[in-house]
């Protein structure tokens, strides 16, 4: 990682109070159309073949427009670990991989385990240049708490060893967790996915296993995905999709679940292809250079700036097509964590939206990335179909590399519990 010079740009932006977005391909109905949109107060208020006139006019002439793509597992480090990532750095990362919302996990330092240590992220949050929402943790001796707090995404529980100490083992105090819980997000590996599914069907939970990485697991979620008791959501990361065990060359290509063989990356593209896998998350797990050089490197990597390139290069190279980026990152996460008022282009819905450019080449680099950590398992890769302008609540907050710093919100979950 010899580049070490800071060539990001941040101002602070102003808010806008309408935008007009014109000529750009618009992503409506799993199809691509011709039209202006009109934003105002944050909302899209306007799609027309017409004329608009706004305060801001963006000319998406030869673009795609899509709906903000929603990330659905990402690990912002605060409270507690600022050193490797915050708020701030970690929602311009997002911006400039045109994500417009994260859904951030709770193995901070200290866990988010009370409703306090909930409420204290959400002041730390506000920082956040693109929208945001929280999982809750847990360890097994908090869930009196449980019922003392509100829209968070899920429940998180860690089934297998990861980074955090929040691993839970005995069978009972899952089962109560499952029990008290509703919606529950799982670290689980190999064995522990079965362990899982078994208890979200028992208590009727809908489940997340989160970045689904093997063969094995695939086939066992496929004979269990259409039970009639639980709900099961599968999610994938682009680092499981896009690398292989061969690619691990040092501690910055490991992370929890570690990369698998060639034949584990087939089944999981061919989940993809079969409606299996309803998810692609970045597992955004930033970590400094100095931790991964040393004795001890910590599992994790970064992802959250370089997941929606690597997704657009493979619809390039036709190995996925824009219907399928669309549906991963956008349309299920919004939908199965009923995200309210997000993941499509419609009239009244939030506008959030990232113009990407299909033709545009760009080589990734750790100098120009806006992660603190700074550094990613791409540097070096050259990728066609980039972002180019991503808009949050109607406010531009990335362009043309140059990020506005303007604050942005919590989403509304619309289920309970
Ligand atoms: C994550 C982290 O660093 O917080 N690490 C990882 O290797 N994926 C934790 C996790 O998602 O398991
Ligand atoms: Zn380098
Ligand atoms: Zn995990
Ligand atoms: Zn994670």
């Amino acid at each position: 990682m010899e580049e070490r010079q800071v060539c990001r740009n941040i101002i602070r932006g102003e808010v806008r109070m309408s935008l007009a977005i014109k000529n750009g391909q618009i992503f409506i109905n799993n199809g691509l159309i011709k039209k202006n949109i009109l934003v105002e107060n944050s909302k899209i208020k306007k799609i027309t073949n017409n004329n608009i006139k706004a305060e801001k006019t963006i000319d998406a002439s030869g673009k795609i427009v899509l709906p903000g793509i929603i990330d659905s597992h990402v690990h912002m480090r605060e409270p507690g670990q600022e050193y490797k990532e915050d708020f701030f750095s970690g929602s311009c990362a997002a911006a400039a991989g045109g994500v417009t919302t994260f859904l951030d996990m709770p193995n901070n330092k200290p866990p988010i385990l009370t409703a306090l240590d909930l409420e204290k992220k959400r002041q730390a949050a506000k920082k956040s240049i693109v929208n945001y929402g929280f999982y809750f943790g847990t360890d097994g001796k908090n869930i009196n708490e449980f019922k003392k707090i509100s829209n968070v995404a899920t429940l998180k529980v860690y089934m297998d060893k990861t980074t955090g100490n929040l691993i839970i083992n005995d069978e009972s105090v899952l089962n109560k967790i499952f029990m008290r819980f509703k919606r529950i997000a799982v670290h689980a590996e190999e064995e522990n996915v079965e362990r899982a599914i078994k208890l979200a069907i028992k208590n009727k939970n809908q489940l997340h296993l989160c970045h689904i990485s093997s063969r094995e697991e695939i086939n066992l979620i496929r004979n269990f995905k259409n039970n009639k008791e639980c709900k099961i959501f599968v999610e994938v990361t682009p680092h499981h999709l896009f690398l292989t065990k061969e690619d691990e060359k040092n501690s910055f290509f490991m992370m929890k679940p570690g990369l698998k063989t060639k034949k584990d990356q087939d089944a999981l593209w061919k989940a993809i292809k079969d409606g299996t896998m309803d998810r692609i998350a970045t597992d955004h797990a930033p970590h400094t250079i100095t931790e991964k050089e040393s004795e001890n490197p910590p599992y994790g990597v970064p992802g959250i700036e370089t997941m929606l390139p690597l997704l657009l290069d493979a619809v390039n190279n036709k190995k996925l097509s824009l219907n399928d980026v669309v549906r991963l990152t956008i349309k299920n996460p919004a939908e199965m964590f009923g995200i309210k008022n997000k993941g499509r282009i419609e009239t009244g819905f939030d506008a959030d939206l990232v113009i990407v450019d299909m033709k545009k080449t760009k080589t990734v680099s750790n100098k120009n990335l806006f992660t603190k950590c700074r550094w990613s398992p791409w540097h070096g890769k050259e990728l066609r179909g980039w972002p180019i302008t991503t808009i949050v609540n109607g406010n531009v907050v990335f362009n043309n590399n140059k990020i506005e710093n303007i604050n942005a919100k919590e989403v509304m979950f619309n289920n309970k519990r």
